[in-house]
């Protein structure tokens, strides 16, 4: 296999000439696959450039593309990855800095899963043996670890454990071959949300190999202060395109609906008007929300998968008996909160919110698997 291992650089004079001999030192290691680096140059002004070129003089490995000007980090990925693939026919491509926060040493283990059929192959510095370095401070700590859960969680993805790093190798074919990087949703570092997120969509085969992130010894760090807020805004592009989170969100949308008709009914009929006393008023105004979830989630939630005609009654049948299961699943939530709580308010809410997190999970579950169908049965549009 053609493996190109993609080097963006800016300002890293002090790196280039350490680093290619240290991939030329270990290029022997992966004898069985061939080796190439490209770098790409957001041409820098401190020479980098030239420094590869002098390189290359020694080395027929070593390819060197020079960006006209910088236009971040995504935008050299894209180029150099697309030269990678078209003008030097990789098989996999790795994403690497040039820095030696990523330690060349772990490269060969890298391509070793290549041999066991991973198309995806992470480093990951939040698994065992993985780790970020000892020197950061606790805020560079935290904003790591956060950052990198909050978007572990956003995206879904619960098997991957490092979802920023920016050290991997993809496979080529029928993966980023396919890849549309005109449609890249970053320019700068947020890229890689959604490259990952791409091959994760495409079913690739991941694997995730620990590294130590190292402490930057030698020229300056180029991420940008927003960086978080340019993630955040790449995972809602994203999910707003998933068509099951959308759903997720319209049930929402509908059961909150079911709630506030259910209260402002308590409240009309028998806070107000005392036309009823209020635990009727609770149950009607109960039956009320049910009709309008039922009707709502059936024209709009599930559209896709509408009940029509007669079948409307045996459906709407069961969706009463799932209100009535979440009711159920309260109550004994409750009562062993009753158990645990002896009296202190704070634990009884727990478990009050707690029931109807579980409860809008379960509910969901049901209307996908046994009402609404969506997962035996094909959508009608
Ligand atoms: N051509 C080009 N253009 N290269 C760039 C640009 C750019 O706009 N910005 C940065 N680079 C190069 C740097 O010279 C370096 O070789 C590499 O890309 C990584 O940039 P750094 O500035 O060192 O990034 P970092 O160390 O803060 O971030 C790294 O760690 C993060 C995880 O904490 C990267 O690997 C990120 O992808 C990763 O998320
Ligand atoms: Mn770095």
């Amino acid at each position: 296999m053609r493996i190109v291992i993609v080097i963006p650089t800016f300002n890293e004079a002090a790196n280039v000439a350490k680093m290619v001999e240290t991939i030329a030192s270990i290029r022997p290691e992966t004898k069985n696959h061939d080796l190439q680096v490209l770098y790409v140059d957001g041409n820098s002004p401190d020479g980098t450039a030239n420094l590869v070129r002098e390189k290359q003089k020694q080395h027929s490995w070593l390819h060197l593309l020079v960006e006209t000007k910088k236009e971040g980090l995504g935008m050299a990925y894209a180029k150099g990855m697309k030269h990678a693939m078209e003008e030097l026919k990789a098989d996999y491509l790795m994403e690497f800095d040039g820095d030696f926060q990523h330690p060349p040493e772990k490269i060969p283990e890298m391509i070793t899963q290549i041999d066991k059929g991973y198309d995806y192959i992470l480093g990951s510095r939040y698994i065992p043996g993985g780790s970020i370095p000892a020197e950061w401070g606790i805020d560079r700590k935290l904003l790591s670890v956060v950052g990198n859960l909050v978007a572990r969680t956003c995206l879904i993805l619960p098997h991957v454990h490092d979802v920023t790093g920016g050290f991997k190798l993809s496979r080529v074919k029928g993966f980023m071959d396919e890849f549309d990087f005109s449609k890249l949703l970053s320019k700068s570092f947020a890229y890689k949300i959604h490259l990952l997120f791409y091959m994760i969509q495409k079913g690739a085969k991941v694997k995730e190999v620990p590294f130590a992130f190292q402490a930057r010894t030698a020229g300056e760090s180029k991420i940008i202060k927003n960086e978080m807020q340019e993630t955040l805004r790449v995972i809602f592009l994203l999910q707003w395109h998933n068509p099951k989170i959308r759903r997720f969100l319209k049930f929402a949308v509908v059961g909150g609906t079911g709630l506030t008709l259910q209260t402002l009914f308590f409240e009309i009929t028998s806070v107000f008007t005392h036309i009823l006393t209020p635990s009727v008023a609770t149950v009607i105004g109960g039956e009320i929300a049910i009709i309008s979830n039922f009707t709502l989630n059936n024209l709009w939630t599930f559209k896709d998968y509408q009940v029509t005609g007669a079948k409307i009654i045996g459906k709407f049948f069961q969706f009463n008996l799932t209100s009535l299961l979440a009711l159920v699943i309260q109550f004994v939530i409750l009562r062993i909160g009753e158990f645990f709580a002896r009296g202190s308010a704070v634990i009884i809410q727990f478990f009050y919110f707690g029931a109807i997190f579980i409860v809008l999970i379960v509910n969901y579950y049901i209307y996908n698997k046994f009402i609404w169908k969506t997962k035996t049965n094909a959508p009608k549009s």
